[in-house]
């Protein structure tokens, strides 16, 4: 991301409303409702809402989708953006794992859930070629997020988050 063509004040004004959005406090009672022990907070969720909407991506990828608090903000962006055609690809490979159940029904439609791990996903040359934006929040270990970090770098540019 380069920060010289950044907007601070936009994002910033873009968090703190979307922290006062019915949106916001209806997905925080879906989680609250889910049990779900997901660590992306209101402040996590809305500041990736304003950043999505700055970057307005094609192509999205997460790795740990799990319940889909994190997908949810990123798509409420894109549909608040009319980014009809971009796709969210969000990976999860907990086998037992509802994969995005908290998503609201009518964002749905960019939503490509991969069930799987990572690391296999890459191995097999199963992922966009081209990212614009990429969230990282499967395995918090060392060695995996480097190796997440590592690949997803070589697939952005300059501008891309
Ligand atoms: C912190 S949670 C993700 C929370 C989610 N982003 C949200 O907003 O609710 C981490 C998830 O990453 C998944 N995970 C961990 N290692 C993974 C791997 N190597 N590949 C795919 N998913 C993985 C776990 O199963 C877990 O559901």
């Amino acid at each position: 991301m380069n920060l010289n063509k950044f907007n601070w004040n936009e994002l910033w004004r873009q968090q703190a409303a979307m922290q006062q959005d019915p949106f916001a406090l209806e997905m925080v009672k879906r989680r609250h409702a889910s049990g779900s022990k997901s660590p992306m907070g209101l402040l996590d969720c809305t500041l990736l809402y304003a950043l999505t909407r700055w970057r307005k991506p094609m192509v999205v990828v997460e790795t740990g989708g799990f319940l889909g608090m994190s997908s949810a903000f990123i798509l409420k962006a894109l549909a608040d953006e009319h980014l009809s055609t971009s796709k969210l690809h969000s990976i999860e490979w907990m086998e037992d794992c509802p994969h995005g159940s908290l998503i609201p029904e009518e964002l749905r439609s960019g939503f490509v859930p991969m069930r799987g791990k990572v690391e296999d996903f890459i191995a097999k040359g199963a992922l966009p070629k081209r990212v614009d934006m990429f969230l990282h929040d499967s395995s918090h270990r060392r060695a995996h997020m480097l190796m997440e970090y590592e690949y997803f770098w070589d697939r952005m540019s300059d501008g891309d988050v």
